[in-house]
């Protein structure tokens, strides 16, 4: 069902006591002014249990940002999404730029990674997002469009559990934000991809979170868009009230 959420990447940042004191303020804040969509806060793998712990499962739910495209065995260092399950996480980051840009990953293994994230009860916020380039040179539509895609042997029932995160990559830590326009023009564009493929209620039925320097100033006219459904916030989850500043955009 399409919801409103606000979802926290971490990334490689917090020791685990910093990460777990970041847990906990954002609990915290909850605690006192409840928030008006869905609140994640998806951590490095050794964080996952002891942040587990000091969350309140109705005031923030729990994430990793990754897991291995295999369901177990000799893989070392590798971390499965039965795993990450196992801790108590319900979401799964997948196919965020960092992980497509310095590791390599492709759709290949970002669907093999979706179909273990699903079939072990995760629920993947896949990321989508064109470089800098493909933004200047006009072919960031055709190239999200592909990233989508490459979900599309899923079954529509399958495809409904699934967050979409459209990060532009040039937006991502840089300070530059996507206009509200530029990041509504390509909700719009992923939502008919989407329809095209599963029709029109998967479609709407849909959350598509922006990512790329979302912040308390700019957070409140992004989400006013009506293709909008939240953000995939880096920088400004990793202090509380930053943090909360996003989620209040909801009110
Ligand atoms: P920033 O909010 O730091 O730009 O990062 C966005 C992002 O990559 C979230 O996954």
């Amino acid at each position: 069902m399409r919801k409103n959420i606000v979802a926290g990447n971490w990334k490689m940042n917090t020791t685990l006591d910093e990460g777990v004191e970041l847990a906990n303020n954002v609990n915290t804040l909850l605690k006192e002014k409840k928030a008006n969509c869905e609140v994640i806060v998806c951590v490095p793998f050794t964080h996952l249990t002891s942040v587990n712990a000091v969350i309140e499962p109705e005031l923030v739910k729990l994430g990793a940002e990754n897991c291995s495209e295999h369901a177990k065995g000799a893989y070392t260092g590798e971390v499965s999404a039965s795993m990450v399950k196992s801790t108590g996480a319900q979401y799964v980051i997948l196919g965020h730029s960092e992980r497509r840009q310095y590791f390599g990953e492709n759709n290949e293994q970002l669907l093999a990674k979706t179909k273990l994230a699903l079939e072990n009860g995760l629920l993947p916020i896949f990321c989508v997002g064109e470089v800098l380039e493909e933004r200047e040179n006009g072919s960031y539509n055709d190239v999200v469009r592909g990233q989508v895609e490459a979900l599309f042997s899923l079954t529509p029932e399958e495809f409904g559990k699934i967050v979409i995160a459209y990060e532009p990559v040039w937006a991502i830590g840089t300070g530059k934000t996507a206009t509200s326009d530029q990041a509504e023009d390509m909700h719009a564009h992923i939502r008919k991809v989407i329809a095209e493929k599963y029709g029109q209620e998967v479609a709407d039925n849909s959350s598509i979170l922006y990512g790329g320097s979302c912040k308390p100033s700019n957070a409140k006219e992004l989400f006013a868009k009506p293709n909008v459904d939240g953000g995939l916030i880096g920088g400004a989850s990793l202090k509380a009230e930053d943090f909360m500043g996003i989620i209040e955009a909801f009110g």
